[in-house]
């Protein structure tokens, strides 16, 4: 397969984008990450895309007041690149749902939790473990999943699961899963760029 373009979506630290720019450059991800695109502008992920020399987009969210701008400014920027592959990587906007009907089967997510369990509307960073802390769970981890027109519904791609210690709180928690996230969106992004990704209705095949 001809090398796959990628645009990654991001919010925050960029921990999870680190991870793909390290494995683009180590070659096991058969692509190109072609944008960065985040919707805040203090989002240290900007920062290690330009340090990569990867072209970077900043919608601030928080500057797009009329109805619509930035779900517009979104796709007009992805229609620029026409990606291959979206990855959501910390990404906190929720997509459009006309973005999502162009790009079906083409955006994948990473999700600190094992979905359906501890997700949707609300459910990021921190607050997904505290949930399943007070919930008592004794294992949690992490979810790629294809995305769909809701929050967090999409056919699961993979996941790896962690033990809950008792003594776990939110931050030790996210700290034992989040190396997960890298690991996982790496294997996603890979198997996804080698073609190796069968969707069949809800089920994911790995070929
Ligand atoms: C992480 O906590 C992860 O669970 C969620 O977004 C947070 C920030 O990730 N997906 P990153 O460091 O910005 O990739």
């Amino acid at each position: 397969m001809s090398k796959q373009k990628i645009a990654v979506l991001v919010s925050g630290s960029g921990s999870n984008l680190q991870a793909l720019i390290d494995a683009v450059n180590a070659g096991s991800i058969k692509g190109q990450i072609a944008i960065v695109i985040s919707d805040s502008l203090d989002a240290y992920a900007l920062q290690r895309a330009e340090k990569q020399v990867i072209p970077t987009i900043c919608i601030d969210k928080k500057a797009c007041k009329a109805e619509g701008e930035f779900d517009a400014l979104l796709m007009n920027s992805l229609a620029a690149v026409k990606p291959d592959l979206i990855i959501l990587a910390g990404f906190l906007s929720i997509l459009p749902c006309e973005l999502v009907a162009e790009y079906k089967g083409k955006i994948i997510n990473i999700h600190p939790s094992l979905i359906p369990a501890f997700c949707g509307k609300g459910f990021y960073g921190e607050k997904v473990h505290r949930a399943a802390i007070e919930y008592g769970v004794k294992v949690s981890g992490a979810t790629v999943h294809y995305v769909d027109e809701n929050t967090d519904t999409g056919p699961i791609i993979l996941q790896k699961t962690v033990e809950v210690s008792e003594d776990d709180t939110p931050a030790t928690l996210a700290k034992k899963i989040l190396p997960m996230e890298h690991s996982l969106l790496v294997k996603a992004a890979e198997l996804y760029c080698d073609g190796r990704l069968e969707l069949d209705g809800r089920k994911v095949r790995i070929l």
